[in-house]
């Protein structure tokens, strides 16, 4: 067993108090988004992990990549038909998790989830590389397949197919917007004393905040 009970860091980079914070967490958000795509040591500031919940009650967490957002919410894609997609289409609601190592933060956004209307997926799935484009229709994604030759015979012959045509995006591939109704941001701080401090929408309107403890 390797004993990892000495691997420590002191959180001292930053702090998030209330006098500095904004109002409106989706402007928080952008700005701690930004010093993560601007930080050299963040290779994918908008990779996210989207928690769903799953029948036997226990959440499913997987990478997705942050495509936009705006003050109605998230939005990454994905197929509709994957585990995650059946789980949204169920429970219409996911945690996504930001985590920025270099710059000790993370986020925590809980939010009711829709499809985003089709002419943005499709906007989106044609602003894609081709090679992107053929792999979300070749892929049936989250189900079982025999081996890598099913996935590559297919593309193959797709891209044959559609050598000098446009590819017509999946029916079942899309975005999903993540409308938050709570959103918390932490920062490390020194002695575990870490800020943390968390927003919640009343009434569907209103944003407000208040502190919690480490
Ligand atoms: C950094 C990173 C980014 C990813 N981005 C996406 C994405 O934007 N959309 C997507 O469907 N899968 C993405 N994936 C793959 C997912 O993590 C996952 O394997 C896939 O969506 C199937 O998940 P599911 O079976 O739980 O639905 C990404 C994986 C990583 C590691």
């Amino acid at each position: 067993m390797e004993n990892l009970h000495d691997k420590r860091k002191v959180y001292e980079k930053s702090q998030l108090i209330e006098s500095e914070i904004k109002q409106n967490p989706i402007e928080q958000f952008r700005d701690w988004f930004l010093d993560a795509v601007e930080n050299p040591a963040i290779s994918e500031a908008n990779a996210m992990a989207v928690s769903t919940m799953e029948d036997d009650g226990c959440p499913r967490t997987r990478m997705v990549l942050l495509k936009a957002y705006t003050y109605e919410g998230f939005i990454f894609y994905t197929n509709y038909d994957s585990r995650k997609g059946r789980a949204i289409e169920k429970t219409h609601k996911a945690c996504l998790h930001f985590f920025w190592p270099s710059l000790e933060r993370q986020i925590i956004i809980k939010a009711n989830l829709e499809r985003v209307a089709e002419n943005l997926s499709d906007g989106y799935f044609h602003s894609r590389p081709k090679g992107s484009q053929l792999g979300a229709v070749v892929s049936p994604q989250s189900q079982e397949i025999p081996d890598r030759e099913f996935l590559e015979s297919k593309l193959k012959d797709l891209e044959k197919q559609f050598e000098n045509k446009e590819v017509p995006r999946p029916e079942n591939w899309g975005g999903y917007i993540a409308k938050p109704y709570e959103i918390e941001f932490w920062q490390g701080r020194p002695n575990r004393l870490h800020d943390r401090i968390i927003y919640k929408l009343e009434g569907g309107i209103d944003w407000k905040n208040s502190r919690l403890a480490p």
